[in-house]
């Protein structure tokens, strides 16, 4: 069985990190994807319109020129409108993204700099924004409540909607994308108010898949924790309903975090993140397949969320066939680390069936 996409994949949230951990991991969402949004918790964060034109090089130096990164700045409390504005006007990065700070540093990674989400629509940079088409992207998880307590990880991605729908409310105009959503909350909200233009959303692959029983079967699965945690059965279903019902908000987001197998297989902490660069394009079309929902994948995969990005999507023929493979190796970095890939085990009966790969590219450059 085959089937063919018409336009060339787009990675609407991949993170690339720095230095060596760039060079190992980068060329395997280039290979799919004509470009993606890069995200800025890298350490250091992409704080300046300077600091994302450094990596912006940086990454194409890796890539190639036929992937082109859009580059993203870290809003913190303290990050200047003028800054925000003049970075964006003068080409150098193109959208911020927002993290919430966490209690006591349990929250997602590189994290410490986010925002307290309760305040969120009171920072300066926001009407800016709103004014000059600037995209929010926003990890919507409420970390503490009004009282500075911790919130419940499974719910604070249900304490953010609320967030988004006051966001809605003041900034009419503002584009927002809700990043990596996970919960019924969040999948009832985009339902309502998704719109192409102002309020769009990403999903990963690992959320389409898995719900929070795989993240402890059998003792807890430090490859599957990643933020926001895995949900219920009931939240992964409404996400791949609504993934795959061909809404045009919804878009491909693998949220791709690679970590050191020693920051993740350790008894005491366990990094948020899972590696799944290496077969987006097939994971997602798994869950299209199992949904019976193939039409839509083309648009997933490189439209929707394109024209709220500013972006033109891409026409190319890409022949995905079903064929079943396994990933058979860690991923190197350097000085010895290596990064456990999605779907990789040591006992070959034990890896993951990829049920589709990528038969050929081609695509108008
Ligand atoms: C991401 C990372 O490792 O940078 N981790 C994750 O679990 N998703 C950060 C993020 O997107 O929250
Ligand atoms: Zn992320």
């Amino acid at each position: 069985m085959q089937h063919t996409l018409k336009h060339a994949p787009y990675e609407r949230h991949v993170h690339f990190r720095r230095g060596n951990m760039t060079k190992a991991v980068a060329p395997y969402t280039a290979r799919q994807c004509w470009g993606g949004v890069i995200m800025p918790n890298t350490a250091p964060h992409i704080l300046t319109p300077e600091d994302a034109v450094e990596y912006r090089d940086f990454i194409i130096s890796i890539t190639g020129k036929n992937f082109t990164p859009f580059m993203v700045g870290y809003l913190t409390a303290v990050t200047s409108p003028e800054e925000v504005k003049r970075g964006y006007k003068a080409g150098l990065w193109s959208a911020m993204k927002v993290y919430p700070r966490a209690a006591g540093g349990h929250g997602t990674t590189n994290a410490e700099d986010g925002i307290n989400m309760l305040e969120l629509a009171n920072h300066p940079a926001l009407p800016i924004m709103q004014e000059i088409g600037m995209p929010l992207l926003i990890h919507p998880e409420v970390n503490v409540d009004k009282n500075g307590v911790e919130t419940d990880e499974f719910d604070r991605e249900k304490l953010c909607v609320a967030v988004l729908r006051n966001l809605r409310r003041r900034f009419k105009r503002l584009k927002i994308s809700a990043e990596h959503g996970t919960s019924v909350e969040l999948a009832k909200f985009m339902e309502r108010y998704g719109d192409p233009e102002t309020m769009v959303c990403t999903v990963t692959t690992q959320h389409l898949m898995h719900d929070r029983n795989d993240l402890l079967r059998g003792g807890f699965q430090p490859h599957l924790r990643c933020y926001p945690i895995m949900k219920r059965r009931e939240s992964r279903d409404a996400w791949r309903a609504l993934t795959t019902s061909g809404a045009p908000f919804v878009g491909a987001g693998t949220d791709s975090a690679p970590h050191p197998t020693h920051a993740k297989e350790r008894a005491r902490g366990c990094a948020g993140g899972v590696f799944t660069a290496h077969a987006m394009v097939p994971l997602y079309t798994q869950v299209f397949d199992e949904m019976n929902s193939l039409e839509y994948l083309d648009n997933f995969l490189g439209v929707n969320g394109l024209s709220f990005l500013g972006l033109e999507p891409k026409l190319a023929e890409i022949v995905l066939t079903k064929q079943p493979w396994t990933m058979d190796k860690m991923i190197p970095v350097a000085h010895g680390d290596k990064v456990r890939p999605y779907g990789f085990h040591e006992d070959p009966d034990e890896r993951f069936q990829f049920q589709w790969s990528i038969d050929s590219i081609s695509c108008d450059q």
